[in-house]
């Protein structure tokens, strides 16, 4: 194609929606947000899950002692809500600049929700003090209702769930996130310019559908949750990134998993895109003619809502082409598999 550009200087994108586990995993996937990303969003599905101020604490010492030198990321935490939760904890952390938002699992949702909130009515003394103070709540947006068909628990979620919560709370500042279907971008286009309502949307639920998960066979590293829906959802996805519409931003959902967790009998949920998230996105953005926008979806319209300024440094994408990372070894047992493993992307980040 002619009058492409052959480079694109942004901002520094974040990743509003990031999980980075612990230990040995933790040592072996960091390395590749912090080289891209100014922040991210942390999310705190450990195992025990990081549920107030202390493991906070703990797990973003973790975090940053595991950096590599020189390097300027920022993980923003997290507090992982449950039936229990203490808002003076949450108000504290939130005060002292240790937690940027809550996360919300309804339980069982996904994985390491066990924990999670069993019913939105148990936690209202907790949403009422995030609404007080500004606090943002993070939402994974599905029904655990068995009878609910796993393809429609998102767009079920929206009608039963969120749609009261907004209304019940009608400052609380709230994030859909990785959303899945074209119901959730049209409730987030309702309700965004009331300008409490951000919604987050990974690389992945871009590129694939849920034919992908099938194709030639059953392919477990397509598997995650929210699982990817019909090619139609995919599309509305793509309109709704692409748009520059400013509550619609980056957050991967990258979410590694050791690869005999994933080619099991019952292999967990979680795609790894985090080796090449913002190489995956601009491949999409160019796409769809739409390069001009990935400035704002990636680098400024999280950050607006967040509250925070957006990052001053700058990344520069050539079209020079790029591999996607091969499987990357953790710690001798086991082995993650980026998404697109070995595959060519257009965009590569210039060092
Ligand atoms: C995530 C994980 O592995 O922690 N999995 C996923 O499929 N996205 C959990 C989550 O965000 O749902
Ligand atoms: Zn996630």
């Amino acid at each position: 194609m002619t009058d492409q550009p052959l480079r694109l200087t942004l901002r520094r994108p974040d990743d509003w929606h990031l999980h980075l586990r612990t230990g040995a995993m933790l040592k072996a996937v960091l390395p590749f947000s912090a080289r891209q990303m100014g922040r991210a969003i942390v999310m705190p599905n450990l195992v025990p899950p990081v549920t107030d101020m202390a493991r906070a604490e703990t797990y973003r010492r973790e975090i940053v002692e595991n950096l590599p030198a020189g390097s300027g990321f920022r993980p923003l935490m997290t507090a992982y809500l449950t039936d229990h939760t203490d808002p003076d904890d949450l108000e504290r952390g939130f005060r002292a600049g240790l937690f940027t938002a809550v996360k919300l699992y309804p339980q069982h949702a996904t994985t390491n929700s066990a924990h999670g909130v069993t019913s939105i009515a148990h936690v209202h003394p907790v949403l009422e003090r995030m609404q007080a103070i500004g606090m943002p709540l993070l939402i994974h947006g599905e029904v655990t209702d068995q009878d609910v068909d796993i393809f429609d628990r998102e767009a079920v979620f929206i009608d039963r769930v969120l749609t009261p919560l907004l209304r019940n709370f009608p400052e609380l500042r709230v994030v859909l996130e990785h959303a899945t279907t074209e119901e959730a971008v049209v409730f987030v286009r309702q309700n965004g310019p009331s300008g409490r309502i951000g919604c987050t949307i990974t690389a992945h639920h871009l590129m694939i559908n849920r034919s992908s998960i099938f194709a030639g066979g059953i392919r477990p590293h397509l598997y995650c949750l929210p699982i990817a829906k019909r090619e139609k959802h995919r599309l509305a996805l793509r309109r709704a990134a692409t748009s520059g519409e400013p509550w619609f931003f980056l957050g991967t959902d990258s979410a590694p998993h050791p690869i005999g967790a994933k080619e099991t009998a019952c292999g967990c949920a979680g795609i790894f895109t985090a080796p090449s998230a913002i190489e995956l996105y601009a491949q999409v953005f160019d796409e769809e003619g739409a390069l001009a926008n990935l400035e704002a979806f990636a680098s400024l319209n999280g950050p607006a809502f967040y509250r925070l300024p957006p990052n001053e440094d700058r990344i520069t994408l050539e079209r020079s082409g790029h591999i996607v990372p091969d499987v990357l070894d953790v710690d001798g047992k086991d082995a993650v598999l980026p998404f697109r493993s070995g595959e060519r992307l257009d965009w590569r980040v210039v060092d």
